[in-house]
């Protein structure tokens, strides 16, 4: 199995995982750290509303807090025919701790989408243009 196929199987595991009751819209995530572990993460919503966390944001917050730092690739699973693509806050949190990551979109049949995380978010804002700037992606 390629490493594209078992990202897209664990994304579209950890959407069975959602907390979605809200918009109703369940959504898996995977991301492959350049060693090839697979972090998980789904959708959690709230009563709030405003405090809901994507599955992308999910599982890039556990694989840092596990001390991953090193990223490959992420999938993103969701029951449409449309490729559903991360959100603008993903993008802006996956390019700063995962730089140009390759992003494969994909349903529960099929995967739909395959992109670079600096093609979804062109001209980004990073450590790069802060005095004293941090090391770039
Ligand atoms: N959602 C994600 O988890 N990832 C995306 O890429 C798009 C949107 C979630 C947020 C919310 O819980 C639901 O999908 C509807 O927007």
């Amino acid at each position: 199995m390629s490493d594209v196929d078992r990202l897209v199987a664990a994304a579209r595991a950890a959407r069975a995982f959602a907390r979605a009751p809200y918009s109703g819209f369940a959504v898996g995530a995977a991301l492959m750290t350049r060693e090839g572990r697979i972090v998980r993460g789904c959708n959690i919503e709230n009563a709030s509303y405003g405090l809901t966390m994507c599955a992308e944001r999910v599982a890039l917050f556990k694989a840092l807090s596990d001390g991953d730092q090193d990223f490959a690739m992420i999938a993103v699973v969701a029951d449409t025919v449309a490729p559903t693509p991360p959100c603008g806050p993903c993008r802006q949190l996956l390019w700063e701790f995962g730089g140009d990551l390759s992003v494969v979109l994909a349903n529960l049949t099929e995967v739909t989408g395959r992109h670079q995380l600096r093609d979804l978010l062109p001209w980004p804002f990073d450590g790069r243009l802060l005095p004293g700037a941090k090391s770039p992606p």
